[in-house]
């Protein structure tokens, strides 16, 4: 078979050209990194599983009319998706302390947030990935008002969506990010769609009794057992056989 064409690689995936016009797909590598690239190492397994995982939490969300890249799983590692023009953020949606927010403003993690917080991040790992405000993100251009306003409908709908999904399995999604991109109708209709992957490389997941760590916190921290953690997140989702 004649080898794909490479888009775009990144840290833990790679974009190849797709099998028609307006398509890509998606391979998830094993490949981990942290603190914008410092830290490296490998999660054996991670891209099998968060393939499955992206695979299942996209598929829930086009059910409740959230529109997104995913098309299909091809196999263990790719994925069918639609090819977005990337909009340049990272938006972070917050339910719990944690990360980032915790040391910013020296809330003990854990602290339960009196509301949701949506944050901003220009993508940019030569800036660190600044964080921005609304403003930044439409004077410069990344996206239109009337854009942003649909970014950030869609991120609290898709917020409350996993909240609740990942309740039921006992898991509290604590943080996440998501990315997005804009996609043109034949018409020229220019649509907002959900982009990127939703695993536990980019949510905070914990257990709720225990709280136990069940994401890329386990490898930015060493706390060791992070393929472990991915799959307890797959076969709590009911996408592992038992084992
Ligand atoms: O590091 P911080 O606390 O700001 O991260 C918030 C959430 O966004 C976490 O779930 C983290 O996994 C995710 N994130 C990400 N990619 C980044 C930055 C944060 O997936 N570049």
């Amino acid at each position: 078979m004649a080898r794909r064409k490479q888009i775009y690689e990144g840290k833990a995936k790679v974009l190849f050209e797709g099998p028609e016009p307006g398509t890509l797909v998606q391979y998830f590598k094993d490949d981990a990194t942290a603190f914008n690239n410092k830290k490296h190492g490998t999660i054996t397994g991670k891209g099998v599983l968060n393939n499955r995982i992206s695979e299942y939490l996209m598929t829930r969300l086009t059910e409740i009319g959230v529109p997104n890249h995913f098309v299909r799983r091809l196999n263990m590692r790719e994925q069918l998706v639609r090819q977005v023009e990337i909009i340049p953020i990272e938006v972070v949606i917050r339910n719990v302390a944690a990360g980032s927010i915790s040391t910013k403003f020296a809330i003990p993690e854990g602290t339960q947030l009196p509301r949701s917080i949506v944050e901003y991040y220009y993508k940019n790992d030569e800036l660190n990935d600044p964080m921005v405000s609304e403003e930044h993100v439409t004077a410069f251009g990344w996206a239109s008002v009337q854009e942003l306003d649909e970014i950030l409908s869609l991120s609290l709908r898709i917020n409350d969506y996993l909240s609740g999904l990942f309740l039921g399995v006992q898991l509290r999604l604590v943080d996440f990010k998501l990315e997005f991109g804009r996609i043109y109708n034949e018409n020229g209709d220019v649509q907002i769609i959900l982009a990127d992957e939703i695993s536990p490389d980019n949510c905070r997941l914990w257990d709720v009794t225990t709280g136990e760590k069940l994401d890329k916190d386990r490898f930015r921290r060493d706390l060791g057992g992070v393929a472990e953690a991915y799959q307890e997140v797959a076969r709590r989702l009911g996408i592992l056989p038992e084992g």
